[in-house]
């Protein structure tokens, strides 16, 4: 039975985040400075198990959850990922079990996460010049091994594929035009995102935001767009078709739109923390309740803390005045 929230919101889609770990140091998202060798990453006892994570994810799916994602991090550094999809893909009621990738673990990984139940991927790719993308990635990771990372799993099957983009103004602009080209007329969808304010290192300003409108106007004007509905309710991008039969592009706008009263996303940290939005100073603990309580307590703390959230922090962002402290988008998963 579905749980509603108090501005009556199901919880439908669960991402999960596996590891805090990531082998890329994107700027807008893990700043060397910080996530640098003094950083404490989570110890192998703070992480949930594969068991455990299950156990999560059977209780969510009792709370109404159809729809499961994994993030990190990145989600492909923890080993053994495979055998966690297969535990996921054999709960009845999931009929979505996605994962949110930057691609580069792809060309090992794609047919056994295919084999092992994964319906499809979306994979993080911000540029398509060396320059800006390492200048984005901060580890020197070249274009080329995302793009194969992508042809991977095209070819195990884990499609659609969608790319995600993360538009920052004055430093990734110029990808906006060449991502829609390259992927222009293959299977693969592009979303521009929006620079979000995800936790309190990643120095965000709204100057350095690119509204979604202007993703649409810029690509528009090159080549026709029309609207198009979103196909689930909650949907995060707004749908958009080439006019002369090239396929889709999304615009995910966070900032400048947002879409809180839709919003049906429960977050897991690796950590086993519950966050019921992307921009939570605090979650609800549901690791001790895994070590310690009975599983039915883990389904009845699930809904009520269901039942108590108010958050829309986007539609509020606004109004806000002072900055808050906020869960970082590498314990998140986005
Ligand atoms: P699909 O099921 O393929 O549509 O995936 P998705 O868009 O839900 O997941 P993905 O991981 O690709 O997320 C795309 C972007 O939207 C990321 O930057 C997320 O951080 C952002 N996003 C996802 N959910 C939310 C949300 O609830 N609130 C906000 N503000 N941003 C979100
Ligand atoms: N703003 C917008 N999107 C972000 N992502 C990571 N950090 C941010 C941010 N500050 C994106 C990643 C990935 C998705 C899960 O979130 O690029 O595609
Ligand atoms: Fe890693 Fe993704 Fe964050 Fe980049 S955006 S540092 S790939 S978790
Ligand atoms: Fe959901 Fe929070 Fe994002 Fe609003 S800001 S859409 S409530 S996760």
């Amino acid at each position: 039975m579905a749980t509603t929230d108090r501005l009556g919101r199901v919880v439908r889609d669960l991402r999960i985040s596996v590891t805090d770990r990531c082998n890329f140091r994107c700027v807008y998202c893990m700043p060397k400075e910080v996530f640098g060798s003094s950083y404490r990453f989570l110890g192998r006892s703070e992480v949930l198990t594969f068991e455990e994570i299950e156990r999560v994810a059977r209780a969510f799916v009792d709370n109404g959850v159809t729809k499961i994602r994994l993030t990190g991090g990145e989600p492909l550094v923890r080993r053994d990922i495979e055998r966690l999809v297969e535990r996921l893909a054999a709960i009845d009621g999931v009929d979505d079990l996605t994962m949110t990738t930057n691609g580069v673990l792809l060309p090992q990984k794609a047919r056994a996460l295919a084999d092992a139940g994964l319906t499809r991927v979306t994979v993080s790719l911000d540029a398509l010049d060396d320059a800006t993308f390492q200048a984005m990635n901060d580890v020197g990771v070249p274009v080329a091994k995302v793009i194969e990372g992508i042809e991977a799993a095209v070819s195990a099957g884990l499609g659609p594929v969608k790319v995600n983009a993360v538009v920052k103004r004055g430093l990734n602009e110029h990808a906006i035009i060449q991502l829609a080209d390259r992927f222009r007329g293959t299977a693969v969808t592009v979303r521009y995102i929006e620079f979000m304010d995800v936790g309190t290192t990643n120095g965000w300003n709204l100057a350095d935001v690119l509204p979604a409108q202007e993703v649409i106007d810029r690509i528009g004007a090159r080549w026709p767009l029309d609207p198009v509905g979103r196909t689930t309710p909650g949907e995060v991008a707004a749908r958009w078709r080439y006019r002369d039969g090239a396929g889709e592009i999304g615009v995910i706008s966070s900032v400048t739109q947002p879409f809180c009263g839709a919003c049906t996303r429960a977050r897991i940290s690796a950590d086993g923390t519950l966050y019921t939005c992307l921009f939570a100073a605090a979650g609800h603990d549901l690791r001790s309740l895994l070590r310690d309580g009975s599983t039915g307590t883990l389904e009845a703390r699930i809904a009520a803390v269901w039942r108590g959230r108010s958050d829309r922090y986007s539609e509020l962002r606004a109004a806000a005045t002072t900055s808050s402290a906020r869960v970082e988008m590498s314990a998140i998963g986005g």
